[in-house]
């Protein structure tokens, strides 16, 4: 897991290595230092020796100047390599997740990307930061002062002996208990998230239905949740600076104690117990850090595991070895296709469809809600792949072509089509970047979106805002059918596009790719029958199964669905007359 996360440090490998080696520097120095000054104490300031106390001086201040410098640029060096290394791990994530196939974010929600690429990687981030700084600090630290106590006065180095594995001993058993409430924060991280972005997203339906109270209080309930067990966990780690203080004020006794008898032996310098008590407190000090460190790794772990298994989702719809680039034609064609969102054959979305339409040629497709259209349609430009059986574009299986040319000649309408912050022009070229004005106009008229393009004042550099809240439902479609236009597909599928749409603009809509689009296929999932009545073949679905396959006048005449549908809206029009 580590190894796969730190793939991402790259270029910032030099600075994650010259941190430590800076940090070893300053380490050395600061051990230094109190030598320094015992020595100034005893052979200067005690003899009253000037020249002792001048040459030590100028060392002790170079010492503290070259300590500085090393500090300095460690925390330089750690900060572009912890940055960087975010950055480039954000880029991965990013990069990853839009590989993605429908079916792979199906499994994870927006919020919990959303969560992993900003909350996760910061807490991998500071983890990140921390080791190479200070992982490598504290235990250098430790030995180097240890060593130096041992050196100084073996009795007192036995005090540690015995502080030090009790005190570490207590530090990781408040970390290991504070443990279990960290990993919940984050999980409910992803609660919140998903509570912001359904609120914020929805925001005018909440409005509407006058939902803002249930609304804050949901929110609430998840932000009170986070505040409990982050004040839990907190309070739990918090006892370590009690701990810590008792640790300091015991070992300042008993190294006093041992030292001034020590002293009074003639064992021990008035400076070198200064020093040792310098030395005891870094020794104590870097077991705190160790401490902060367990707790770090301890709170980023989870985050850790988060952000890799993103890392490792298998994009489940790739390019095959054999990837065709031409597609010959806008044939279409299911064999034997089973479908199922979560591969469970029991609970199957689409059941044993067998269809071969014919390029060029116009299809509705009709049914109730949640009958499977959609799901039937996403299959052809491969937005999720069937669970057996085979669907054929140009006469071939559409695994074989690569997924460029695939979805460049495939061009869909979702039901849920999404306009992005930019021109309509910007927006347009999504469908050919490099398409012309005529090219663009051309669309628009087809599209029927002209007229009211004209009536922006800047036509077509008129801004969409975030969310497309400044164009209505019909004109988000009908810009949404230019953009698929503009890719001049061999295949293009309507989903529901037109539904914003009065009869009318629909008629017309459904004329206009009829007249000059003659080649193309077109599929057009419909809920009103007018909107099929006029294709050439219609395909009744229910329940996941096709249950007819006909031009719309046999089907008046054969198939009970297609009949119950044309007749409630007929009289739905009668009642409303
Ligand atoms: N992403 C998904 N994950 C799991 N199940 C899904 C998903 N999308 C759709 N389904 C289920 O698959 C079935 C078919 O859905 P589909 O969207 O194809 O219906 P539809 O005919 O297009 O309906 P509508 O007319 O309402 O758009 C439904 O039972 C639906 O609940
Ligand atoms: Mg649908």
């Amino acid at each position: 897991m580590v190894k796969k996360i730190l793939k991402s440090v790259r270029e910032y490998k030099k600075a994650s290595i010259l941190t430590p080696v800076c940090m070893l520097g300053e380490v050395l120095m600061e051990v230094i230092i109190p030598i320094l000054m015992a020595k100034l104490l005893d052979s200067g300031i005690e003899t009253g020796n000037l020249n002792n106390i001048l040459s030590i001086g100028v060392l002790l201040v170079m010492c503290a100047i070259f300590s500085l410098c090393f500090g300095m640029l460690s925390g330089r060096f750690a900060s572009i390599a912890s940055n960087g290394f975010a950055k480039n791990l954000r880029h991965d994530l990013y990069y990853k997740v839009q590989d993605y196939s429908f079916k792979n974010i199906d499994k994870y929600s927006t919020s919990s990307i959303i969560t992993r690429l900003t909350t996760d990687v910061t807490n991998v981030q500071n983890a990140y930061q921390m080791i190479i700084r200070i992982a490598v600090r504290a235990p250098l630290m430790f030995v180097f002062s240890f060593l130096m106590v041992f050196i100084i006065n073996k009795k007192i180095s036995i005090v540690f002996l015995i502080v030090v594995p009790i005190l570490f001993g207590l530090l990781i058993l408040i970390a290991k208990i504070a443990h279990p409430y960290f990993e919940k924060v984050f999980k409910t991280y992803d609660e919140l998230n998903n509570v912001v972005k359904e609120n914020v997203g929805g925001i005018r339906v909440v409005k509407s239905y006058v939902r803002e109270d249930y609304e804050t209080k949901k929110f609430d309930k998840v932000s009170n949740k986070i505040y409990k067990l982050f004040t839990k966990a907190e309070k739990i780690v918090a006892s370590n600076s009690a701990l810590m203080d008792s640790a300091i004020y015991t070992t300042i006794l008993l190294v006093s104690y041992i030292g001034a008898r020590s002293i009074v032996n003639g064992n021990l310098t008035t400076g070198q117990l200064a020093s040792l008590f310098t030395y005891s407190m870094s020794i104590l000090t870097s077991l705190m850090m160790v401490s902060m460190i367990y707790v770090m790794i301890i709170i980023s772990l989870p985050s850790m595991k988060r952000v890799v298994e993103l890392l490792d989702e298998n994009p489940d719809i790739k390019d095959s070895d054999k990837v065709i680039d031409i597609i010959p034609n806008g044939s279409i064609e299911f064999k034997n296709v089973d479908f199922s969102y979560n591969n469970d054959k029991k609970k199957l979305a689409l059941n044993n469809i067998n269809i071969k339409i014919k390029s060029g040629e116009t299809i509705g497709i009709i049914g109730s809600t949640g009958s499977g259209k959609s799901t039937l349609v996403n299959l052809i430009p491969r937005l999720y792949d069937p669970t057996s059986g085979e669907v054929l574009v140009g006469g071939k299986n559409v695994k074989d072509y690569s997924l460029y040319a695939l979805r460049n000649e495939v061009s869909m309408v979702l039901q849920k089509n999404v306009l992005f912050s930019g021109t309509i022009r910007d927006n347009l070229c999504w469908g050919d970047a490099k398409a012309s004005d005529e090219e663009i106009n051309k669309a628009c008229d087809l599209a029927c979106a002209t007229e009211f393009i004209s009536k922006f004042e800047n036509g077509l550099d008129y801004y969409i805002e975030q969310g497309a809240t400044n164009v209505s439902g019909g004109q988000k479609q009908r810009l949404a059918i230019a953009r698929a236009l503009l890719k001049k597909p061999k295949i293009i599928i309507f989903d529901d596009s037109t539904s914003a749409c009065d009869t009318m603009t629909d008629a017309k809509i459904r004329n206009n790719l009829k007249t000059f689009m003659p080649d193309v296929t077109k599929l057009i999932i419909a809920q009103r029958i007018s909107s099929v009545e006029d294709a050439d073949k219609v395909i009744v679905i229910d329940e996941g199964k096709i249950v007819d396959f006909d031009t719309p006048e046999h089907l008046m005449k054969t198939s009970k669905i297609y009949k119950e549908i044309n007749d409630s809206q007929k009289k739905g029009v009668t009642l409303n007359e």
